[in-house]
């Protein structure tokens, strides 16, 4: 780890890849796995997070927060641990995840609404509501296979109680089979049909899905009775009361990356979170308003945000509004991050760079200011391999791997910053 006291000399280039934070010591447990996830971090961050933490201090952390909570890792790895969580994402698909991983569920009664489901979705009739679906809806399914997943949304939610842990719960299973039975391309980043593929049925998809959700419940050996909060909405609306918090471990989203809500449009528009999915962009780090003022808020910049910006500017105005945008919001994040924390609190994030036609966008570096100017002191700064199976990191016009350079550049590695709250 480095210290961060000083960024004017600074070269990222100088950080080194600590293994500490590149592998865990145990297999991640298999309920990390229920529901598809892009950029869901790796279990380990939270534990190693936790190790770092016991290391530096004699208590452990009375309560951890995630406010880019995602799938929940961080909210499921607290409460294995015992420790109190608040989080919150402006995702609902990222919270209905969240909350399904983080909640006790008894098997007994897991099978019993599952057997329920699964003998009302054989009995009853399936009906054809097609012409009545939503048009993006029927862009990705055939007659047959919308009303059968219809059909079976329908079962879930008169056998299970409303409002329950356990409609969550199927409903989550619901949603992650939303793709093998559509004709989304399989893998790919980007919402695209494949033409040629052959979806799976609903009935059997699901209960694959249910059977792997049993599974990974069943292998959870302890679950604390520690309080698990999470919020659907985002991070920078000041109208929530958040608990004080010991320690941050989160991920932000980075800038020029996945479009979540594009990604979860299927989730999103079965389970009635929005009639238009481009709605949930809204208020996500980074998206621009319409009365946004360029230049008004430029002046608001750090100087490492700035002069990005600035190499921007001159060949690509748009994306130098966006980048902009993206680093002002996160200056806000820094300043709430530490305003939520107690003394002597900490917050670890784990933040990748990335590159726009040869402008690097140095996202680690912009964070490092901001918690400077937010007010974190001993700020250090590592760096991680990032070891899931990606072998190139480029990427064609279609979102998928590609071992040509003239891709779009990603990720292989990511930093992970720390700073304290000294008053
Ligand atoms: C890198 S992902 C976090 C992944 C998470 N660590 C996990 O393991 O699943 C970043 C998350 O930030 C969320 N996000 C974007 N803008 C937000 C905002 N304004 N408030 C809260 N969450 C936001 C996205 O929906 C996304 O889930």
């Amino acid at each position: 780890m480095i210290a961060v006291e000083n960024l004017k000399d600074f070269k990222l280039e100088d950080v080194k890849i600590d293994p500490f934070w590149n592998r865990g010591t145990e297999k991640e447990q298999k309920i990390h796995r229920i529901h598809a996830y892009p950029a869901k971090f790796p279990a380990f961050i939270t534990t190693k997070a936790l190790e770092y933490w016991s290391n530096n201090s004699n208590n452990p952390p009375e309560r951890i927060a995630d406010m880019f909570c995602g799938c929940g890792t961080t909210a499921f790895e607290a409460r294995r641990n015992s420790i109190n969580f608040w989080g919150c994402d402006i995702n609902p698909v990222a919270t209905l995840i969240a909350k399904t991983k983080s909640r006790k569920y008894q098997s007994r009664r897991l099978q019993k609404y599952y057997g329920a489901i699964i003998n009302d979705y054989t009995k009853r009739s399936i009906q054809d509501h097609f012409d009545f679906a939503p048009d993006r809806l029927k862009y990705w399914y055939s007659r047959e296979q919308y009303n059968e997943l219809a059909h079976l949304k329908e079962v879930i939610l008169s056998t299970t109680p409303e409002n329950s842990d356990y409609r969550l719960y199927f409903l989550c299973g619901f949603s992650n089979i939303l793709k093998t039975t559509s004709r989304w391309l399989t893998k790919s980043i980007k919402p695209q049909i494949d033409p040629t593929k052959n979806p799976a049925k609903a009935i059997d998809a699901f209960k694959e899905q249910i059977n792997i959700m049993i599974t990974a419940n069943t292998e959870i050996d302890n679950l604390g009775e520690a309080e698990s909060y999470i919020m659907t909405g985002s991070f920078l609306d000041d109208s929530w009361k958040i608990p004080a918090i010991d320690m941050i471990i989160t991920s932000p989203p980075y800038v020029t990356s996945y479009e979540y809500a594009d990604l979860h449009q299927l989730s999103s528009l079965w389970l009635g979170y929005v009639d238009d999915y481009r709605g949930l962009r809204e208020g996500t780090i980074g998206s621009l308003h319409h009365d946004y003022n360029f230049n008004k808020e430029l002046k608001r910049l750090n100087s490492t945000g700035l002069k990005i910006v600035n190499l921007l500017l001159d060949q690509h105005k748009s994306k130098a509004m966006a980048v902009a945008k993206y680093f002002l919001d996160m200056q806000r994040v820094a300043q709430k991050a530490y305003s939520i924390l107690n003394t002597n609190g900490k917050a670890l994030f784990v933040i990748g760079n990335t590159e726009y036609k040869n402008v690097r966008i140095d996202n680690a570096k912009h964070l490092s200011e901001s918690m400077l100017d937010a007010g974190f002191s001993s700020i250090s700064l590592t760096k991680r391999k990032i070891s899931n199976k990606i072998l190139t990191p480029y990427r064609d016009e279609r979102g998928k791997f590609t071992s040509n350079s003239m891709g779009r550049k990603v990720y292989s590695e990511e930093f992970i910053i720390i700073g304290r709250k000294d008053i």
